[in-house]
């Protein structure tokens, strides 16, 4: 309530500011074509669409880009490029309640991964989409690449490749709520200069106060893009005039009318949000339930864009205020950014969620906010440090990360009493990052004494499928005994273990409408098998410390990784799938097996790449590419019998196996609408049809049951199978 409190105050102020400025209030209105009359004056915009411009080479003309030209798909608003042969650029008329053709229309990009789109041709002629051709990006940079900008840039200068361009303005009437997108005037015009000017008064002041960033972007995995695409070589540059001074003014008046430490930590987190929320970085959502900014970290990397959404003061609204979610902690509590190698305080129980191989540069992407908080931080908390440090960060995928993460654990280890514990999260799929784990925590002198999965991710667009995804919580103790084992006696314990664990989930587990999906089954079958491993102080003669610190060659893993690995063949071969009988299941071959969990995965609602391949790793199947009907990151999926056709029929693999020669005989049944050739042919090609009858049938039974009504693509299929079901159980001797 406080934190509202402030937060409003603060809001409230800045508002004054604004509407004093006039920066943002439309003073001329304009003729509305049904009623005659002049609206929107004195209204206020709450988004600024502003897109890149460049000079296509080919044809000189100097082109708008955007990757849709669709404002919005529920208001059917689309920008509309007008050719100007005099200028050789495109006025850009803004046209809401636009018809289906036109949003069609208006989807046709201008910039795209392979270049940029010029719409018409040298002379200024419409040139058919389908004959555009693409400009690489390339060649727009320039062989030398693009001039980096100074400190004291804030737009583009006019020799500059990329140009920026203010293209449209969402109107709010304040009496009905509604909104209006148009396209500039002149006013608005003036309107945007008199910002820049604003701006240019105080800048020097600001970065000196650090309302607004000062700091270089340091080149690195993902900071080299903004440099690279856009010659930005400051934080600061990540931002226009208009979203710095709007910025900069929250941060001033926070300045100002904070009293208290809490107040300040409070408001700086607010700013963290304008940071996110409203730079050059924030994608425009076109989409009907959006119509607005989207934030610049909508995933893990700096993205710059052709097209994006500046925030009005009315917009900033939701990105500005915020709750803190209330816990009372008993205990006197203390936070240190600290190199956890070199901690030297002790704790009963140390909970960490450490970075994994190389999934997420942390420390390059903190550095945007770090850089707004450059001249806050020390004031608010001496002791802390305003960099992102990141030489100390713990991370990429090879020694020098192994050897990192033991020294970590080594010291917590250290750090705490003998029977004190550790809570780790994991929630890598990938069965060569398990392997190295188990080697850390060895060599860290730890064990696994218990894990369970727990659902993280609880935001819905991080939901694929219908399963939630899922985050280990190991539990590690010290090992205090020194057992020795061989792979031999160790091999017999994991597969009991992961058995032991995976039959204690399915007990568990509500039969009807089950909460564990098998990425939950392979992650705790992972962890069962580290609780083994990591009991033995000693395994044969794996020299733990050598293997750490190792250059792999490429391919090679750690030598714990055959048992961790075995950990997931088991879970596979344990959890039959739902609607096939386990002696049937127990007689396929692996790549059976594999073809079998597929359709079963994706009755699921499971499409991701990573669960295909961990079941092919799993089953210890190499070569399943050519089973996949698409290979599209969260589109994977396998072909259906009609897409197999007659292709690969005898043979290794696959291609030799029963199921395959089912699979064909439902393609010919789909194919003639008739049962009986592909009886036929099963009869004939099949060696010892009678004995693999009951086979058969349980085959064709779980392929005419299985796929989903979402699946479309097997409803031909299913009814294939379940016609030739019927026919194979009628046939007798
Ligand atoms: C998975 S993230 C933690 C996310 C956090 N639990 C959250 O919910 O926001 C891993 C963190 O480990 C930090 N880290 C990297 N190297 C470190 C080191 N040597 N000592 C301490 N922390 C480190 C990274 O900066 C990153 O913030």
């Amino acid at each position: 309530e406080e934190i509202l409190k402030i937060q409003k105050k603060v809001y409230e102020a800045v508002g004054r500011q604004i509407e004093k400025w006039g920066i943002e209030r439309n003073d001329e209105g304009w003729r509305d074509e049904t009623s005659g009359k002049t609206i929107g004056k004195g209204w206020n915009a709450d988004y600024y669409l502003y897109c890149v411009e460049a000079v296509d080479p080919a044809t000189g003309w100097r082109v708008p880009l955007a990757p849709s030209w669709i404002i919005g798909h529920k208001t059917r608003t689309v920008a509309r490029l007008i050719p100007d042969k005099k200028t050789k650029s495109f006025r850009i008329d803004i046209i809401q309640n636009v018809s289906l053709e036109e949003m069609e229309e208006a989807k046709q990009a201008t910039a795209s991964t392979n270049g940029i789109f010029c719409p018409v041709d040298r002379d200024g002629n419409l040139i058919p989409p389908h004959l555009r051709t693409a400009t690489p990006i390339g060649e727009i940079r320039g062989r030398e690449g693009l001039r980096l900008w100074d400190d004291g840039d804030v737009v583009p200068r006019q020799s500059d490749a990329f140009q920026e361009r203010l293209y449209c303005i969402r109107w709010v009437d304040p009496e009905t709520g509604n909104k209006y997108y148009r396209a500039p005037t002149e006013a608005d015009i003036e309107r945007e200069d008199k910002v820049n000017r604003l701006l240019k008064k105080r800048f020097h002041e600001w970065q000196e106060k650090g309302y607004i960033p000062h700091r270089r972007i340091e080149p690195g995995d993902k900071t080299d893009e903004p440099i690279r695409t856009r010659g930005w070589t400051h934080w600061h540059h990540l931002y226009n005039p208009r979203q710095l001074l709007m910025i900069g003014l929250f941060q001033k008046i926070s300045d100002e009318i904070a009293t208290s430490p809490q107040d300040r930590v409070v408001l700086l987190l607010g700013i963290g949000r304008l940071a996110d929320w409203c730079s050059r970085l924030s994608r425009w959502d076109s989409s009907a339930a959006n119509e607005k900014g989207a934030q610049a970290y909508f995933n893990q990397a700096l993205n710059p864009l052709a097209n994006y959404a500046t925030r009005g003061f009315g917009a900033l609204k939701t990105s500005w205020h915020f709750s803190v979610p209330e816990r009372s902690i008993s205990s006197n509590s203390e936070i240190l950014p600290l190199d956890a190698r070199i901690t030297n305080y002790s704790a009963d129980l140390w909970v960490t969620d450490p970075p994994y191989a190389d999934a997420v540069n942390y420390e390059e992407l903190s550095e945007l906010f770090l850089a707004w908080y450059e001249k806050r931080l020390p004031v608010l908390f001496p002791e802390w440090y305003t960099d992102s440090k990141r030489a100390l960060a713990v991370k990429g995928a090879d020694e020098n990360f192994r050897v990192a993460m033991v020294e970590c654990y080594k010291k917590l280890a250290e750090k705490m009493p003998d029977n004190g514990f550790q809570l780790v999260m994991f929630t890598h799929q990938d069965v060569d990052v398990w392997s190295d784990l188990a080697l850390i925590l060895w060599a860290a002198g730890l064990r696994v004494t218990a894990a369970w999965t727990i659902a993280t991710e609880t935001d819905t667009s991080f939901r694929t499928g219908k399963y939630v995804q899922g985050t280990v919580l190991l539990v590690l103790r010290k090992r205090r005994d020194s057992l020795r084992g061989d792979r031999a006696d160790i091999w017999p314990e994991v597969q009991n273990e992961v058995r032991r664990q995976l039959a204690a989930m399915l007990e568990l587990d509500d039969k009807e409408d089950p909460n564990f999906g098998d990425a939950d089954y392979q992650l705790a079958a992972y962890a069962a098998a580290l609780r083994v491993v990591t009991a033995y102080g000693a395994i044969e003669d794996i020299d733990v410390e050598r293997e750490l610190r190792r250059t792999r060659r490429p391919g090679e893993t750690s030598p714990l990784s055959d048992m961790i690995r075995s950990a997931v063949r088991i879970a596979s071969d344990f959890l039959v799938p739902d609607g096939l009988d386990k002696t049937i299941w127990r007689q396929l071959a692996p790549e059976e097996r594999f073809y079998i969990k597929g359709v079963e995965i994706e009755a699921h609602g499971e499409y991701r790449d990573g669960v295909y391949q961990e079941f092919a790793r799993g089953f210890g199947i190499r070569d399943y590419r050519w089973l996949l009907g698409s290979d599209a990151a969260n589109q994977t999926r396998l072909k259906t019998a009609s897409e197999l056709k007659g292709r690969d029929l005898s043979g290794e693999g696959f291609a030799g196996s029963l199921l395959r020669q089912v699979l064909f005989a439902v393609y010919k049944t789909a194919e003639e609408d008739d049962p009986q050739p592909g009886l036929d042919y099963l009869k004939q090609e099949l060696p010892g049809y009678w004995d693999q009858r009951r086979t058969v049938i349980a085959l064709l039974d779980y392929l005419s049951n299985k796929p989903s009504g979402s699946m479309t693509h097997w409803k031909k299929d299913t009814e294939a199978a379940h016609l030739l079901l019927g026919t194979v159980e009628g046939d007798s001797l």
